[in-house]
């Protein structure tokens, strides 16, 4: 928690130039210093790291801003058993750089094959933490996916809910006759309630939120079992932002940016304060060729950004005093793992975003990609 005289330091419009240290003591707050927010560890509760040179390429991004991430299992092929979860586990700490804490959480990909039994190898395993679903054709890599969850998958459901490992959701349905701007509202309505409804216990995230359905649904559901994780880009960006001056693969994501009202609904929401919400960047790099092209990949690199960004949506909304609940507090009570207790420090400076990443295979293009964001995390 900041300290009170803290939060009341933002309350008052200061003269630009102005800055204020903003510290866990109040003592530390003094007027004509810099801005600074010093706040837990944040946790990246949904990551792609992918593998070979791209993982070399990104991991350090999310090592040096977040303790642990959950981190998605699309490779090819997915990540469907514990055994490859932990050869996974394995290649990641290889590369993250040397002294880096940062603790990577693997999860399994769901199929209509997945057995009870590989539920419980998975717990036994303390390297796994969650299970993926993808509906099979969402997303990236997701061709192995559930096809009939109701149909194939309830005696892995049931596992689950008995080991207490949490179902992580891609929220969308595939069927081709539904417009893609309602497939999450549509994957609430038929599989997503019904899941809640016939499982009250299992624990369920709903990745990267988009739309007001979803902030509605998941506020509807019990608080100890059902929650969100929200990405930067659903949260500053809305559908415009694909066509702006011209087609814009960068900002290309699934699910697809969304109307203006549901990016408002998903602010409101994670800077409520409600516990229901926590930080998953959902950061996905894909090399840049892949994404400037006919057919462009879906995904948004933010993880070097993304705290920067979380910082920026916060101070707009006026709940720079909710972001710490948001970054570190929520996922881990969700998921029953302690905080993190070493913290960082986001300073108010204005720093510019690279162009590009370049690494043996080709680049990386992050999100905001050449412009200035104004919050630097740093650690303390
Ligand atoms: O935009 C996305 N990219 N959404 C996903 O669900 C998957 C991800 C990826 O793996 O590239
Ligand atoms: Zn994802």
């Amino acid at each position: 928690m900041l300290a009170y005289s803290a939060y009341r330091a933002f309350e008052t419009p200061r003269p630009v130039g102005y800055c204020i240290t903003i510290s866990r003591n109040p003592k530390r707050t003094r007027r004509g210093a810099r801005m600074e927010l010093a706040i837990t560890k944040p946790d990246d509760w949904h990551l792609h790291l992918r593998d070979g040179d791209l993982l070399q390429a990104v991991v350090s991004h999310s090592a040096r801003h977040f303790g642990r991430a959950i981190v998605m299992p699309n490779l090819k092929p997915p990540v469907t058993t514990t055994a490859r979860a932990v050869a996974y586990k394995e290649a990641i700490l290889k590369a993250i750089p040397t002294g880096s804490e940062f603790n990577p959480l693997m999860t399994l990909y769901l199929t209509d094959e997945t057995s009870p039994e590989e539920i419980k190898i998975a717990r036994k395993s303390g390297v796994v933490y969650a299970v993926k679903m993808y509906p099979a054709g969402a997303t990236t890599n997701s061709q192995d996916g559930v096809t009939d969850v109701f149909g194939k998958c309830l005696p892995v459901l049931e596992e689950m809910v008995k080991q207490e490992m949490p179902l992580l959701v891609h929220g969308e349905v595939t069927d081709p006759d539904v417009d893609t701007f309602d497939r999450e509202k549509v994957f609430i309505e038929t599989i997503l309630a019904p899941l809640v409804q016939k499982f009250p216990q299992l624990k369920i995230v709903m990745e990267h939120i988009t739309t007001l359905d979803a902030v509605r649904f998941i506020e509807s559901c019990n608080k100890e079992t059902v929650a969100a994780t929200v990405t930067p880009q659903h949260l500053l960006l809305n559908r415009n932002s694909l066509f702006k001056g011209g087609l814009q693969p960068h900002n290309y994501c699934l699910p697809v940016l969304k109307r203006e009202i549901h990016r408002q609904a998903i602010v409101s929401a994670v800077t409520s304060g409600s516990r229901q919400y926590f930080l998953g960047t959902d950061s996905a790099p894909h090399e840049r060729r892949r994404k400037e092209c006919s057919c462009g990949c879906a995904g948004i690199y933010s993880a070097p950004v993304a705290l920067s960004l979380y910082a920026k949506v916060f101070e707009q909304a006026g709940a720079l005093d909710k972001l710490e609940a948001f970054t570190s507090f929520n996922g881990p009570d969700f998921y029953g793992l302690p905080r993190n207790t070493s913290r960082m420090v986001l300073r108010k400076s204005a720093w510019e975003v690279p162009k590009t990443y370049t690494y043996p295979s080709g680049e990386l293009v992050p999100m905001f990609a050449g412009e200035t964001l104004e919050w630097l995390p740093f650690d303390i």
